[in-house]
């Protein structure tokens, strides 16, 4: 009797890749890091490892967030997340620009780092400079004892478990959940939001784990899709406000393991320049998931498809007027709209997977990329 045993392949749960387990994994990683962060009332967020007091958040002037790669991603996302929730100007830089660009830190500034391994070198010199200048420094980050979270003031973990694939998903996901429950916490303190918006976001919050879960009953369509972009040479992600901040997500996920070129634009400013790089049979990917752009959303796609582009919408459930605007569309549950990028980049991690797939490559391992870089 032989067993030929393979640790990796049993470290993949069943899974081809990790990527693929760790996409499957989200579901988990949003419970396990929203965790015992929510009281049993549902009605707050108790976020006990942020030690700032109630005077200290009162007296913060402003916030820094600061990552690399798709940790900067989340960061863009938390910048409007903060902002929205609590009402305190928000810049968001990537790590390696940070610091050479002057930033005014003084101590009524809250530098948040975010950071996978938490051991990222731009990102560690960046909360380095934060705490010279006197800024209290959170970090989120998946490594409980990294060097992040040892220098950092207060630790904000994301529960993702261990990250294998170089392509982030779940603790890019994960670190969604860390700034919708750190903007929550800040404006619980400071009152900028009723109590009934608070508990509508708490319960959207909830809901998540389960909605991912539907997505990824559909991952086949996204596969189907993937195996037709996957000749092309040139793609394009386009969306407004935290459609952008996604689309610039997926577009990232997509270079690194398919090496298919492609560009995330704000929609809105394709017509300042690039849109004539738009041609017949060019794909792109629309995100429309924020009602309140739809419209404007809406013309920018007529604009692309009116030069030919074949157009995927990434929509809400029962949107029918993107519906016809589009030559194809992936549904996504309903949430509140702050939430819609936990949902809305996993069809575009799983199109980044299955792109990479049908050309052939290592998913897992893609070339000239590491998982975590110490090196500026
Ligand atoms: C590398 C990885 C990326 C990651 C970035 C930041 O470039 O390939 O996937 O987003 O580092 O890593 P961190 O561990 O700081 O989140």
């Amino acid at each position: 009797f032989y067993v030929d045993w393979d640790l990796m392949t049993a470290e993949k749960a069943g899974f081809d890749h990790f990527m693929l387990k760790e996409i499957h994994e989200q579901p988990k990683a949003y419970r396990d890091t929203m965790g015992s962060r929510i009281d049993a009332s549902g009605e707050r967020v108790v976020l006990n490892e942020v030690k700032l007091t109630p005077e200290q958040i009162w007296d913060i002037h402003n916030i820094h967030i600061v990552a690399c790669g798709t940790a900067y991603h989340a960061g863009l996302v938390g910048k409007s997340v903060i902002e929205q929730l609590a009402r305190i100007p928000v810049e968001a830089d990537v790590a390696s620009e940070y610091r050479y660009r002057s930033p005014i830190i003084t101590k009524h500034t809250l530098v948040i780092v975010v950071s996978q391994s938490g051991e990222t070198a731009d990102t560690l010199a960046a909360l380095r400079e934060a705490k010279r200048c006197g800024a209290r420094v959170i970090a989120i980050t998946n490594v409980v004892g990294s060097s992040v979270a040892r220098e950092a003031d207060d630790v904000i973990v994301t529960w993702a478990g261990p990250e294998i694939a170089v392509a982030s998903t779940k603790a890019y996901t994960s670190q969604l959940i860390a700034f919708y429950l750190l903007g929550l916490h800040l404006a619980q303190t400071l009152g900028t939001q009723d109590a009934a918006v608070i508990r509508e976001t708490i319960e959207g919050l909830k809901k998540l784990p389960e909605q991912v879960e539907e997505i990824l009953n559909h991952a086949d369509d996204i596969k189907q899709y993937a195996e037709q972009i996957a000749s092309h040479k040139d793609l394009f992600f386009i969306g407004r406000g935290l459609d952008y901040a996604v689309a610039l997500e997926g577009s990232l996920k997509l270079k690194e393991i398919s090496y298919i070129h492609s560009e995330a634009y704000a929609a809105g400013e394709l017509k300042h320049g690039t849109l004539a790089l738009i041609e017949d049979g060019i794909p792109v990917i629309a995100l429309a998931t924020q009602e309140q752009l739809l419209e404007k959303t809406v013309s920018n796609i007529k604009e692309v498809k009116a030069r030919g582009a074949h157009v995927l919408g990434i929509a809400l459930e029962g949107n029918h007027e993107l519906g016809k605007a589009v030559d194809l569309v992936f549904e996504i549950p309903r949430t509140v709209p702050l939430l819609t990028p936990a949902l809305s980049v996993v069809p575009l991690q799983l199109l980044a997977y299955y792109a990479s797939l049908a050309l052939g490559h290592d998913v897992d391992k893609p070339r000239n990329l590491a998982k975590s870089v110490t090196v500026e």
